[in-house]
């Protein structure tokens, strides 16, 4: 499974990246808008930094201007995937961009029915919203597996996003249920490093090395 950011800020896309797990990132409208610059700036440095999937989102809400909006996105780089909503201008646009090769990603997707629908108009992913599910008490998890079961069974290419995570065991669960990618914010990715049992050994290790040092002549 594949691990992206779900961010558009360039300091936190630049620490993960480090590691060497990092193999894309997903913005959305509000993730850019908390970022105060140019949009395309924003988009800009995040395409330069990560050789990976970057989802930029389209945000017209017609067919027409959406496919128009669609070509541009994908036109900023070879790595650029194009999110288009769940809707049905979405789907019309979406069909149209992936009939030209554009690779899309299929947002705001809450059920498999939906999910179906994605994979029927030729996504490269389809991003199912767990935490936002799990917010208005319905099952996020149970919809991933769901849909990842559902793209099994039917032999559908479409890659299964797992969006919306909000802890590491969403990651973990994800990775169980066959998603293909998880995207997560900085600070889910983050936790994902820590466990306290690491530190306390980490701790011990040193504190013995340092007595070795002492002791040496
Ligand atoms: O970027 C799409 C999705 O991951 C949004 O997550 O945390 O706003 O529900 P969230």
């Amino acid at each position: 499974m594949r691990l992206f950011l779900d961010t558009a800020n360039i300091d936190e896309i630049r620490e993960i990246n480090r590691w060497g797990v990092l193999s894309g990132v997903t913005t959305n409208p509000s993730l850019v808008a908390k970022e105060h610059g140019d949009p395309e700036a924003v988009w800009k440095e995040i395409l330069a930094e990560v050789d990976g999937d970057i989802s930029l989102e389209t945000t017209e809400p017609d067919a027409g201007p959406m496919y128009e909006e669609g070509q541009r996105l994908a036109g900023m780089a070879p790595n650029a995937v194009v999110k288009v909503p769940m809707t049905a201008p979405g789907l019309e646009a979406g069909r149209r961009l992936a009939a030209d090769g554009v690779r899309i990603n299929v947002t705001l997707v809450f059920s498999p029915a939906q999910a179906i629908l994605a994979a029927e108009i030729g996504a490269y992913c389809v991003s199912p919203f767990l935490g936002r599910l799990d917010d208005v008490g319905a099952d996020g998890m149970g919809v991933l597996r769901d849909i990842c079961e559902l793209y099994a069974v039917q032999g559908y290419a479409s890659n299964v996003l797992a969006a919306s995570l909000r802890h590491p065991m969403h990651v973990v669960e994800a990775a169980l249920a066959g998603a293909h990618v998880a995207t997560m914010p900085y600070d889910v990715f983050t936790k994902l490093v820590k466990h306290p049992l690491t530190d306390v050994g980490l701790e011990k290790f040193l504190a013995d090395w340092r007595a070795i040092e002492a002791d040496q002549p």
